[in-house]
């Protein structure tokens, strides 16, 4: 499973890829909003410290401005992968753009079909919301295992990369069903690496070894 970070803030992705363990970025506009700094300076400066996939999010509504402006966001990096929302226009854009070998990213999944057409389409990637979902009462998880039945019974090459993850459990939930990617808020990947009797155990060990000096 690949690990990306959603984020538009610099400093968290360098601190992201200093663990060695960072294959790609997600951002949003929320995200980029979050910084305070203008959209142009945030994709380029992340465009070019990151080695993997870049989502960088289209603004426009309908399928002729998506595509006009998924050609200016590759101007950032060969990395960007243009991220979509999912809607009919979206659909129309990640057509076009996956005929000329562009990478897409349909967004704002929620319903196992969206997911399903936005693949037909030609999607590289598609986001399903798990955090979203669950705040309304629904079962994220049970989304991502539903588009990843249809995508392998249909043996689809989209890739599926969980969104709106909020905690470790979604993570490992993803892992167990085979989701391709999780892109992952900074404060889940410090979580990740944490538990309390590695904690203690850690500290027992050096209050020992001290014990022993001399
Ligand atoms: O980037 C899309 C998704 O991960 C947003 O997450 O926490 O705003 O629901 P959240």
């Amino acid at each position: 499973m690949e690990y990306f970070i959603d984020s538009a803030s610099i400093g968290e992705i360098k601190e992201a890829a200093s663990l060695g363990v960072l294959d790609g970025v997600t951002t949003n506009p929320s995200l980029v909003a979050k910084t305070g700094k203008p959209f142009a300076e945030v994709a380029k400066e992340i465009c070019e410290f990151v080695n993997g996939p870049v989502s960088l999010e289209v603004v426009g509504t309908t399928a002729e401005d998506m595509v006009k402006e998924a050609k200016e966001l590759r101007r950032f990096g060969s990395n960007v992968v243009v991220k979509i929302p999912m809607m009919s226009e979206g659909l129309k854009a990640v057509k076009r753009l996956s005929s000329e070998g562009i990478p897409t990213n349909v967004t704002l999944i929620f319903q196992p079909l969206q997911a399903l057409l936005a693949a037909k389409a030609g999607a590289s990637y598609v986001s399903p919301f798990i955090g979203r979902l669950d705040d309304i009462g629904q079962n994220g998880l049970d989304l991502v295992q539903d588009i990843l039945t249809i995508f392998r019974q249909y043996h689809l090459k989209t890739k599926v990369l969980a969104a709106s993850v909020r905690h470790p459990t979604h993570v490992l939930e993803c892992a167990k069903m085979g989701a391709h990617v999780v892109t992952l808020p900074v404060k889940v990947i410090h979580q990740l690496t944490k538990h309390p009797l590695t904690d203690s155990g850690l500290k027992t060990f050096l209050e020992d070894w001290k014990k022993v000096q001399n």
